[in-house]
């Protein structure tokens, strides 16, 4: 359709009216949030252009392949959410097609609803105008409006312009859903995968202390009158033992925590309790703990035991870190505002300890990495952070670590704030 009034150097009064409207809509459909908002926005336009008093507006599911009622307006509350729609059905096939606006006349022309041949179903379809929301052939979702009298020409220009805007708007949350499944999956392999490395390290980890306490069992009958060598080798076996007991211990930790369970939280109240149970280890290592907590932090889902698991684990690890000499331990948390106007809130947990070389910095997250091969009871696993970045990874979060060897090392566990409507 061509339009001899955008030649003109003086747009006419109604020209830019519509451009402000879609300026508006565009706008407000930018910065999608929540899917049900952005489709009762689109109804809003549309039912207002076509001077219409109902509408609905149905979202492609691409799983299910069909078209789910996500939000009404006006009156059609009650008789289209009930309605899905195939995607093979006559009304889909055609806006896809036709790619053009239809209505009343071209509606009747549709063979009956099939696939739902509920009343609601019918009479939803009984709207007289149906506008579809299509992105390069696809059909994302379209809206059903009524009763309306058969839009004018230029009412057609500037619903077209306004349904190519709602549909990049629905777009990218359909995009965004893929991502959101794919990023799900990922999380799911990669557990399947850290069990995988985990059952591998533990079978190897464990071999060596078996291997020692066989060695004793077999030798002690022949040897039991030598004192000295059952004292020593029954001390070595017991660390043994302990090794096992811990590697036990850890290994279950990692394998019995499944999805978090979440409640609303403030993490600097979860800060403060942990710790208040490194206070005396740190005082006897003559440790200095800083506390910066921000009093305007956001509020967070979390699953408390989890994170108490995760911070004590990067607290010990701190400690480890420092010797027995003014050693400084700070504990900060601040609140961060990503793009999108998305609130973070941060722990930051900062050492003056010996610092983590170039070679390991790549690996201590993996399981069973360690530096503290001391024997005996206080010996590392090397699976307290492997876990402390999976608890954070299914909170939605990220760690983050910054390390200069013979300086120290700062942790930065970063969790998704709460989000208010
Ligand atoms: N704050 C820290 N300072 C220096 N090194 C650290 C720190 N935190 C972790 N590391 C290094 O990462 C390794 C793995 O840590 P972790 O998974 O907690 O296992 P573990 O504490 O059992 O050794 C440690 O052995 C150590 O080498
Ligand atoms: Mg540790």
């Amino acid at each position: 359709m061509t339009d001899s009034s955008s030649h003109s150097p003086h747009m006419p009064q109604q020209a830019l009216t519509a451009l402000q409207r879609l300026t508006r809509f565009a706008q407000d459909l930018g910065a999608p949030t929540d899917r049900t908002l952005v489709a009762k926005r689109i109804l809003t336009e549309l039912c207002e252009v076509t001077a219409c008093q109902n509408g609905s507006l149905y979202l492609l599911n691409p799983e299910r392949q069909r078209y789910s009622c996500l939000a009404t307006f006006g009156t059609a509350d009650s008789l289209a959410s009930a309605a899905n729609l195939l995607s093979t059905h006559p009304l889909v096939t055609r806006l896809t097609r036709q790619a053009t606006i239809l209505a009343l006349l071209d509606l009747r022309s549709l063979v009956p609803v099939d696939e739902d041949p509920s009343e609601k179903a019918q009479e939803a379809l009984h709207l007289p105008l149906a506008i579809p929301l299509l992105n390069k052939g696809r059909l994302l979702a379209f809206t059903l409006l009524g009763p309306a009298p058969h839009p004018a020409l230029g009412e057609r220009a500037l619903l077209t312009a306004l349904a190519q805007i709602a549909a990049n708007a629905l777009d990218s949350i359909l995009i965004y859903d893929d991502l959101h499944q794919s990023h799900m999956l990922m999380r799911r392999t990669d557990r399947l995968r850290s069990l995988e490395i985990i059952a591998g390290g533990f079978a190897h980890e464990i071999r060596n202390p078996l291997t020692s306490i066989k060695t004793f069992i077999q030798l002690a009958p022949e040897r039991r009158e030598d004192t000295e060598f059952i004292r020593d080798f029954s001390r070595i076996v017991l660390e043994d033992v302990y090794r096992i007991e811990r590697l036990i211990q850890e290994i279950l930790d990692y394998a019995r925590y499944m999805e978090p369970t979440l409640t609303e939280e403030d993490l600097n109240e979860v800060i403060s309790s942990c710790l208040y149970f490194i206070e005396t280890k740190a005082a006897s290592k003559r440790i200095k703990i800083e506390k910066e907590l921000a009093p305007d932090l956001p509020r967070v889902m979390l699953d408390r035991q989890q994170m108490q698991q995760v911070l004590l684990n990067l607290l010990l690890n701190a400690i480890d870190a420092m010797g027995t000499q003014n050693g400084q331990l700070t504990v900060r948390t601040q609140r961060l505002t990503k793009p999108g106007n998305q609130m973070w809130a941060q722990i930051e947990i900062k050492d003056t300890g010996v610092g983590i070389s170039l070679k390991h910095l790549g690996h201590i997250f993996d399981p069973f990495f360690t530096t503290k091969h001391a024997s005996g009871e206080h010996a590392g696993i090397g699976l307290g952070l492997t876990i402390a970045h999976q608890i954070v990874q299914e909170h939605g979060g990220h760690i983050q670590v910054d390390s200069t060897e013979g300086v120290g090392t700062t942790f930065f566990v970063n969790l998704p704030a709460i989000t208010i409507e």
